[in-house]
């Protein structure tokens, strides 16, 4: 990203023990690309020192409304700012912002700005349990702020419960997609991912599978998610669990992957089918490892599994939007438009695998988006986060408005 171009972020850091990890998210930020000012509060003053801030941040920190070099600092900040991430917000702050009050540099410049906010709670369980803090965090929401949720785990003083701040790669993550210019409002949709390859058993040890490394369905999962939507992601390969606005169903075949889906897809407004799902599997799994004993070959036989694609295009809810996802290694466009009309899809997403850059378990794809209105996107080499952007602004294009 060209310096002079580079969206400005600023990041407000609240007086927790969770400021030390602000320093990740910081660093995360501006290796990135993204020009990012920090801006402390007097108690986030007391657990981090501003001086690594500014030495990591793309200004020096600020810390004081009454600065002697700039007169009015918090109109400045919040003007310029593209987008604003407090990380960590105490229940202090998260109060302070509920009801608009600016009595220092951190929440007169949240007052002062237009841009989008992105809020990272961290606090003790008893903190934010309590109905003052849920009741803030709801006016939050309300007011179109995007509540990056904390997970359970360990707290400071060796306590254990929900309100730990979210890790800072789902932080950064949650930035970069509200900052796209692809962003389209999915609060209150529901969105069902799948990701990964299946693995069809052959013995307890041995399965056929693919490279799918689930990497472009984790992609979909994370942008929608932090775009607001209610995810549900199934999936073969472990990754998200624990990021906010995500629930994990892990399965491991085909069938499992079915009979997940299944019982989803009638609640969805947007299905992304990203999984390599595999056609066939062994007829028969043994339930004993199968031994070489002197045997010079071994023929295992396939059945076709369901068609997934085709049950759930069936169930789905009316409006909904089902989008399928296409690994070709040649005449990819053809291919697609073919699986798109054949099992009534609204969208397919086509990649040629054997393309430098696109496929599996790398981070960069390369895809043709057709839709079943005629539309047609080819587009270059770009991050797997990225294209999930263009599929889910195109899929968000398709439903019907509300
Ligand atoms: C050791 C210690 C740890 C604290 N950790 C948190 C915390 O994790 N979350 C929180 O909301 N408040 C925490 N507090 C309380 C805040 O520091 C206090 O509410 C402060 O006024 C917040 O100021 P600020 O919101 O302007 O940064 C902690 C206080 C202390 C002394």
């Amino acid at each position: 990203m060209d310096a002079k171009e580079s969206p400005r972020i600023v990041l407000c850091v609240g007086g927790g023990i969770a400021a030390y990890k602000s320093i990740e998210v910081l660093r995360r930020l501006v290796d990135s690309g993204y020009h990012v000012v920090p801006v402390l509060s007097a108690a986030a003053r007391r657990f981090v020192g501003e001086l690594t801030f500014s030495a990591l941040g793309s200004e020096p920190a600020k810390i004081d409304l009454f600065d002697d070099t700039d007169p009015i600092p918090h109109t400045h900040l919040g003007r310029s700012a593209d987008l604003v991430v407090v990380a960590p917000a105490t229940a202090d702050l998260i109060s302070k912002i509920a009801h608009g009050s600016a009595d220092d540099l951190v929440s007169a410049t949240l007052l002062a700005t237009r841009a989008p906010i992105v809020v990272a709670p961290a606090m003790h369980d008893e903190m934010w349990s309590n109905p003052a803090v849920r009741r803030n965090i709801s006016m939050l929401r309300n007011d179109g702020i995007f509540v990056v949720d904390p997970s359970e785990g360990r707290l400071a003083g060796g306590d254990h419960g929900n309100g730990r701040m979210a890790e800072p790669w789902v932080i950064a993550s949650y930035a970069r997609s509200i900052l796209s210019p692809r962003r389209v409002d999915l609060r209150s949709r529901r969105i069902l991912v799948t990701a990964g390859g299946t693995r069809e058993a052959i013995d307890p040890v041995r399965f056929v599978g693919n490279s799918s490394s689930g990497k472009q369905g984790f992609a979909l999962a994370s942008v929608a998610a932090a775009w607001g939507a209610e995810v549900e992601l199934v999936s073969t390969v472990d990754g998200l669990a624990g990021f906010p606005g995500i629930s994990v169903t892990k399965v491991v075949s085909a069938s499992e992957m079915h009979e997940a889906t299944l019982d989803l897809v009638s609640e969805m407004d947007i299905v992304l089918m990203a999984a390599a799902v595999a056609d066939f599997r062994p007829s028969q799994s043994a339930t004993e490892k199968f031994k070489r004993e002197g045997r010079s070959e071994w023929h295992v036989d396939l059945v076709a599994n369901d068609d997934i694609l085709a049950d759930l295009v069936r169930r789905r809810r009316d409006g909904s939007v089902v989008v399928g996802f296409a690994a070709e290694t040649s005449d990819l466009v053809e291919h697609a438009q073919e699986k798109l009309q054949r099992k009534q899809l609204d969208m397919i997403v086509a990649n040629d695998v054997s393309v430098e850059g696109a496929g599996f378990d790398g981070d960069t794809n390369v895809v043709v988006i057709v839709t079943a209105d005629g539309s047609r996107a080819d587009l270059p080499k770009l991050e797997k986060s990225t294209v999930a952007e263009y599929v889910l602004e195109k899929a968000y294009s398709l439903l019907p408005s509300r």
